[in-house]
């Protein structure tokens, strides 16, 4: 098991209880899904397992986080992309910046997979790219240190529908080949094709923990999520018996509406 977190709570400022007893397990793997309305407590969830805020509870790779001993070894085994990822950079160009970071060939190579021209970059400030580029930059930045576990905060926010889906297919990827994932969202198709794990988040507490959310109907509608449309064509086509999956339904509907 990569995570396993009993118990947690977090007050903010004014004693404002952000995180209630929450409690989960994430397994080696997993490619996890936090889901919630904003203000839910997602992103503090995340800080709190990269050990940014403080914690209780914590178990990562069978260790306890917030105790001396372990914290900077199991930190070294992870990698977190922020939701504002340009608080990562701090160097004058983007070469500099991949350099302090790690192996510059690998780095191309990553940058390459997500259609980013290295030498067209490398010259640039971090700040001046775009904000996909950005992206692109702070996900490469942070495979470099070959973490085990990834901590994405709404990494698709700000790309075009091309980049977010060579993104997602590259996470994918890289999920399969053993990288354990958790990953914040508000685009409800990606929890729908990549997710294994899901967690609903709500003021604080985790509502839902399982593998197949669109089934809770009541549950996302209570926590204002919806279920993405071709998962409702895909159930409502099931109710009349006709089960098909998700790549079949255009060839259907196309043959028998034409
Ligand atoms: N530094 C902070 N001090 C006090 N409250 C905070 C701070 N950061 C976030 N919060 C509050 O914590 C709650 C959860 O925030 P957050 O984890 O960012 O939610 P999400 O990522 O789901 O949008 C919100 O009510 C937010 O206003
Ligand atoms: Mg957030």
């Amino acid at each position: 098991m990569s995570i396993f977190v009993e118990d947690l709570s977090y007050e903010g400022e004014n004693k404002k209880k952000i995180l209630k007893n929450v409690n989960f397990k994430i397994n080696t793997g997993e490619y996890c899904f936090f889901i919630g309305e904003t203000g839910s407590g997602k992103t503090t969830i995340l800080e709190i397992l990269m050990g940014l805020l403080p914690g209780n509870g914590v178990e990562i790779f069978g260790k306890e986080l917030f105790n001396k001993k372990n914290k900077r070894s199991i930190q070294k085994n992870i990698s977190y992309v922020f939701q504002r990822c340009e608080a990562q950079f701090f160097e004058t160009t983007v070469e500099k910046e991949i350099k302090i970071s790690g192996d510059l060939r690998k780095a191309v190579e990553i940058l390459n997979l997500l259609s980013l021209d290295y030498d067209e970059i490398k010259g640039k400030s971090p700040f001046e790219l775009s904000g996909g580029e950005k992206r692109k930059l702070a996900i490469t930045i942070a495979l470099l240190k070959n973490p085990k576990i990834l901590l994405l905060d709404e990494p698709t926010i700000g790309l075009d529908g091309r980049s977010s889906a060579e993104l997602m297919e590259f996470l994918w990827k890289l999920n399969k080949e053993g990288l354990t994932i958790i990953q914040t969202t508000h685009i409800m198709e990606e929890v729908m094709n990549y997710a294994t794990k899901t967690l609903v988040i709500k003021d604080g507490e985790v509502v839902y923990d399982g593998k197949d959310v669109f089934k809770e109907k009541i549950l996302l509608n209570r926590c204002r999520l919806d279920i993405p449309f071709e998962r409702r064509l895909l159930d409502g086509l099931a109710e009349k018996g006709i089960n098909l999956k998700g790549e079949e339904v255009e060839k259907f509907l196309l043959e028998k509406l034409c």
